[in-house]
């Protein structure tokens, strides 16, 4: 099938990469005229794993187009995924100005009938609105449209299994004509008919589940979804805090929890918090929509005031443990907001650093992906990609993200070169048994 993706970021090139690797025809197109000459160029513009190479094979095959006219993709396109970007206003409401602009852009540019898919994070009732700015601004009320949503569930880092092997692909639609597309466009997903890059022929067995639902209950399963995360997540770090407090071990504690098939495992981790341009938006987008339609979700804002304070309770512990910051080298480990991704929005690190910098401190920072992003925003950090040379000659090192390099570092070896053997680790990735052997002050959240 021939297909339009507009907005080419993490969501929009994972989406028709992956499509086209599924077989389909794919037309990316984005406003940012360089992005384009870049994809064109055979370059990545952001680091995922496996993408480069699903966009090369995607080239090769002749299966992905890239163009900087809006025009041409969508006239391309029999069915167009809107991927543009939903940022937060000062309010936490989504900033739907972009969403709006492509439906202007594919009502008057569209010259034969198009399935308009929403797959941007999107407030509920989004989808409505979408119908009506396309019907207002078609041509002639001559070209007629459908509108679905298609909620993404890729995780940053590991965007590209997660589109090849999805828990569950959600479809929301107004007809079941336009069940019956995106039934296709799914169909080589659901069975198996793509090269894998992740598995390499050896895929893991369950291949989810395409649900159809109307298009507010896809929009609200979105939200509904990566709130519930996010509550997750704050509700371990109260965990732990209270571990703190009590003398207990907040890991003993949530691997037990996580061992019930109701609770689960995962997203019980305590420590920085979560960041990312999903969670911290998304969660003040349903605060915001549930506010409208006059549901008060006092659980989204208690575990939104949670994430904000575990700078504060990092901070508690940098305090007790380095006593004056001013005038310390620290050293910075990790600064995306997880692990591999170099994607540092809202990133946890960034408050850290920005913190540490307002009180005085010096700052030497490393990360595997994110130092390019963040080298403009913190021109007056020293940067190091090799995190043995961040942690020469410093007072202190704080971990903020979870890299597998952090949590293999040999600290046996970095501890003759710091001034200070003190380390405060926002990921709890050390043994704190270990550590102490080793000479170090180790500090972390929740644990004994
Ligand atoms: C999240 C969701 O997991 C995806 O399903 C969703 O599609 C995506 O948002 C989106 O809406 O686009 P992502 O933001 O990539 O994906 O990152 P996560 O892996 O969910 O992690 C979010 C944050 O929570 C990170 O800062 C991470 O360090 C933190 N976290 C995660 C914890 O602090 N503790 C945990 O136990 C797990």
């Amino acid at each position: 099938m021939r297909l339009t993706v507009i907005g080419c970021g993490y969501v929009g090139l994972v989406t028709g990469a992956c499509l086209a690797a599924a077989g389909h025809e794919v037309y990316c197109t984005d406003i940012d005229e360089k992005r384009i000459e870049q994809l064109k160029a055979g370059k990545v513009p952001i680091y995922e794993e496996h993408l480069e190479e699903v966009l090369k094979r995607a080239a090769a095959e002749k299966k992905i187009t890239y163009t900087a006219d809006a025009g041409e993709a969508i006239r391309a396109g029999e069915v167009i995924f809107i991927c543009v970007g939903t940022p937060p206003k000062e309010s936490g409401e989504a900033d739907l100005s972009a969403i709006d602009h492509v439906a202007r852009q594919v009502a008057r540019e569209a010259r034969s009938p198009k399935l308009v898919v929403e797959k941007s994070t999107v407030p509920a009732l989004t989808g409505r609105q979408l119908q009506k700015a396309l019907a207002a601004y078609s041509q002639n009320g001559t070209v007629k449209f459908e509108v679905a949503s298609n909620p993404e569930f890729l995780r940053e880092g590991t965007a590209v299994e997660d589109f090849f092997h999805p828990d569950r692909i959600v479809v929301g639609v107004e007809s079941e004509k336009s069940a019956a597309v995106m039934r296709e466009i799914y169909a080589p997903i659901l069975e198996r008919k793509f090269h894998c890059p992740v598995h390499s022929g050896k895929c893991p067995s369950s291949s989810g589940e395409l649900l159809i639902t109307t298009i507010s209950s896809a929009e609200l399963i979105k939200h509904a979804s990566n709130s519930y995360l996010a509550m997750k997540i704050s509700y371990a770090n109260v965990i732990s805090d209270l571990c703190e407090r009590i003398g207990a071990d907040v890991e003993e504690v949530t691997h037990a929890m996580g061992l019930d098939p109701r609770i689960g495992a995962q997203f019980l981790k305590a420590g920085l918090g979560f960041g990312g341009f999903c969670f911290p938006k998304d969660i003040q987008a349903f605060i915001h929509l549930s506010s409208t339609v006059g549901i008060d979700f006092e659980m989204l804002k208690a575990a939104e005031r949670v994430n904000k304070q575990r700078i504060d309770r990092f901070f508690d512990k940098i305090h007790k443990a380095l006593w004056v910051i001013k005038g310390k080298k620290v050293a910075v480990l990790g600064l995306a907001f997880k692990a591999n991704t170099d994607d540092i929005r809202f990133a946890p690190a960034l408050d850290v650093i920005r913190r540490l910098l307002d009180e005085g401190a010096e700052v030497q920072a490393s990360d595997p992906q994110a130092i390019s992003r963040t080298k403009p925003l913190l021109p007056s950090v020293k940067y190091f990609e090799d995190p043995y040379e961040a942690l020469k000659g410093v007072d202190a090192a704080l971990v903020c993200t979870e890299w597998q390099v952090f949590r293999k570092l040999d600290w046996a070896k970095a501890g003759p070169t710091m001034a200070r053997r003190l380390v405060i680790d926002g990921r709890n990735l050390y043994s704190s048994k270990k550590m102490q052997e080793l000479g170090f002050d180790y500090h972390s959240f929740g644990r004994l």
